[in-house]
């Protein structure tokens, strides 16, 4: 099964934008193997939007000549004799976001041009594109099947930021993950064009999850879009001047509770320790992949304060308390509010501490922002 687990990656986006090149993208295959990322199961290494340079009378996409002098080909077989899997970016509509040239009524010779590259994963991306739910689900349904027909297994990820309840159909569309927001924003708020990463609390994104996981699970995953962590405002595309280390912390353990697509966005060739820490945080990576694919959700707020939990193979739990307040909070799980009854083993998997055993409740004093998650075992 394509994705039977959340995708884990890279994406150029976030931290390139419009001057990704093939430099760039042999370095980072070469990060994640010297720096651990792949060895955490980090594996896509996805080139967004911009790699193009046009159209050729024979009617197939080619690469910029300038910022992909070897062609994709060959950097597809860069990022495979290191073992990772390799991306590509395209659009439903006739251009991309950036204006470049897309898919629409190419489809059947653009997936064949991506499979012949060696690409293992398709962001599809929806400017330009009739903006209606027929044609969101044609467009869609329309690409996915040209993958399929190439024989080659590429995951699809379909990025209509959530405008048509891509959860009630993109499964059928042959996706495997779908944008349910917006563009994220790196930082905690929102900003302008852009929602912080966990956004105002009664405004939408972070927020746009609730209620999504009933249609989420192995095969087809909501995506409540990039990684904001570690690009500490340095990003050349997405507004905002950078989280703090808890925020980041927070955000990575959130997404790693929703089940989310775990697409890494700042640059990996330059990762000070915190950022290689949160990034590689093992434990947390394993409530994401958990292999029977539940997104966690918020199952009771008081105050600021937040209850989540997700369910795990083998009668475990994911439980996280997350403190949105400014300041510091002592938060409270009690099994009554988790809809659980046994005694269990509680292990803090953000601080890799075990926490002895309870049959009642767990209690965090948290940072302001700050989260704490916990792994119950049955006892
Ligand atoms: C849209 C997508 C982003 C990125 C850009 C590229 O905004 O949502 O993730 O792919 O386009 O232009």
């Amino acid at each position: 099964m394509r994705a039977a687990t959340p995708p884990m990656g890279w994406n150029s986006w976030n931290m390139f934008g419009a001057t990704v090149n093939a430099e760039v993208i042999k370095q980072t295959a070469d990060a994640f193997v010297a720096g651990g990322l792949k060895d955490a199961g980090y594996r896509y290494i996805v080139v967004d939007d911009f790699w193009q340079g046009g159209r050729g009378e024979d009617g197939k996409l080619f690469p910029d000549p300038q910022r992909f002098p070897e062609g994709m080909k060959a950097l597809a077989d860069y990022i495979h004799a290191r073992g990772l899997l390799f991306g590509l970016y395209s659009d439903a509509g006739p251009q991309t976001c950036g204006g470049r040239p897309a898919s629409q009524d190419f489809e059947e010779t653009d997936a064949r041009t991506f499979a012949e590259w060696g690409a293992d994963y398709l962001k599809y991306d929806w400017c330009y594109a009739e903006d209606t739910r027929a044609n969101a689900e044609h467009r869609y349904g329309k690409m996915s099947a040209a993958l399929r027909a190439t024989g080659r297994e590429i995951v699809f990820s379909i990025c209509e930021w959530g405008q048509h309840s891509p959860w009630l159909w993109g499964a059928k569309a042959g996706g495997n993950l779908w944008r349910t927001t917006g563009d994220i924003g790196d930082s905690w708020r929102d900003v302008p064009v852009s929602w912080g990463v966990l956004y105002g609390i009664e405004s939408i994104g972070f927020e746009q999850q609730r209620g999504l996981e009933a249609h989420a699970g192995p095969g087809g995953w909501n995506d409540p879009d990039m990684l904001a962590v570690g690009l500490n405002g340095g990003s050349q595309t997405i507004a905002g001047a950078g989280c703090t280390p808890i925020e980041y912390r927070t955000h990575f353990a959130l997404w790693c509770l929703l089940a989310a697509p775990l697409m890494i966005g700042c640059d990996v060739r330059r990762l000070d320790s915190g950022t290689r820490e949160i990034l590689t945080n093992l434990e947390l990576i394993a409530l994401d992949q958990d292999p029977l694919g539940r997104q966690g959700y918020r199952v009771s707020r008081n105050g600021f304060c937040e209850l989540w939990k997700k369910p795990l193979a083998g009668g475990e739990w994911g439980v996280a308390l997350l403190n949105r307040d400014n300041k510091r909070q002592t938060a409270r799980g009690h099994w009554s509010d988790l809809e659980i009854t046994s005694r269990y083993r509680i292990r803090d998997v953000g601080l890799l501490q075990d926490r002895g055993e309870s049959s009642s409740e767990v209690t965090a004093d948290l940072d302001p922002h700050g989260c704490a998650v916990y792994r119950l075992t049955p006892a």
